[in-house]
């Protein structure tokens, strides 16, 4: 069977099997879920947009006050390496930096000297089958109870979690998260709305994580003249749109046809998502998979 985690994983400094991976119980991402991480899609060994990927992660490393422990260069090159030794071509590279093990237990920042947990793998990238796009996925809405830094990539997602399972027992793909009648993205992506021809986009604000595809969904519908407005979008206007989408690195553009159990327009995937798909598929094979 294919694993889910290629060998050799990195962790601290070193490339070893999985199994052989140790981190400390008193690991503060154990302890606290004090720590950040990144998802990276590959494509014919080439990981997407790693500079913006690599650029967010700094990003949230300054928001939690932990210095970066590795040099850009350095984090390309455990990328580049776990590309290259993994057995698949398409893949999805995980990062994930913690505030270190201290000796005890203690919610305030361990001393200078304890050093950040370093710990990346790869996987296989799963996209979205041609029949899942085909038919679209279910989702559902949920009041957004996650904390007020929702634009920082952190490891403690439990109302993610929580958000993302209530969806799954439902037999939902994704859960929308409403805050104050707005919705501002999903338990694990972003949203865009269709209305009347009209792209609708949520502003980037703290409540919000600035996905990278997100990033690639503007640069895509202002290259190809898609009219297009970043706004905060009612609850309303998500109940009564013709399209939904969910957007990130490993669903790319995926139609989201059924909210809370009522069909998105006609039901079916719309044409403007079927448009941004094939424009994000041709955005990548132009810039990744040529030689
Ligand atoms: N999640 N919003 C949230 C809350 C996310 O967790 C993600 C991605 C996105 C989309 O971001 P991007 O386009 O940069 O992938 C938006 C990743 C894939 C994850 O947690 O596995």
């Amino acid at each position: 069977m294919t694993p889910y985690v290629a060998d050799p994983v990195y962790l601290n400094g070193q490339f070893l099997p999985l199994a052989e991976a140790r981190v400390s119980p008193l690991d503060r991402g154990f302890l606290y879920g004090d720590g950040v991480y990144e998802v990276i899609p590959v494509y014919s060994r080439r990981p997407f947009r790693m500079a913006e990927h690599l650029a967010r992660l700094q990003a949230t490393l300054a928001g939690i006050h932990l210095g970066n422990p590795l040099p850009l260069a350095e984090w390309q090159k455990i990328v580049e390496r776990l590309v290259e030794q993994a057995p698949w071509d398409d893949q999805s590279i995980y990062l994930q930096v913690t505030r270190g093990a201290d000796d005890k237990r203690d919610h305030a920042f361990p001393p200078a000297s304890v050093p950040a947990t370093v710990f990346a793998f790869a996987s296989p990238l799963v996209t979205p089958s041609p029949a899942v796009r085909a038919a679209g996925v279910a989702a559902i809405t949920v009041t957004d109870q996650r904390w007020a830094r929702c634009d920082l990539k952190v490891i403690s997602l439990l109302a993610n979690v929580l958000a993302r399972q209530q969806a799954v027992e439902l037999g939902c793909a994704e859960a929308l998260l409403i805050r104050d009648s707005y919705v501002k993205e999903g338990a694990a992506s972003n949203v865009f709305v269709v209305k009347d021809g009209l792209l609708l986009a949520p502003p980037k604000t703290q409540l919000m994580l600035p996905g990278i595809t997100y990033d690639v969904i503007l640069e895509l519908a202002a290259q190809h003249q898609q009219p297009l407005e970043v706004r905060e979008i009612a609850e309303a206007e998500l109940r009564t749109a013709d399209e939904v989408w969910m957007t990130s690195s490993t669903k790319e553009v995926l139609a989201i046809t059924t909210l809370d159990g009522k069909p998105v327009g006609n039901g079916k995937p719309g044409p403007l998502g079927v448009r941004m798909w094939q424009w994000y598929q041709d955005f990548k094979n132009t810039v990744m998979r040529k030689g």
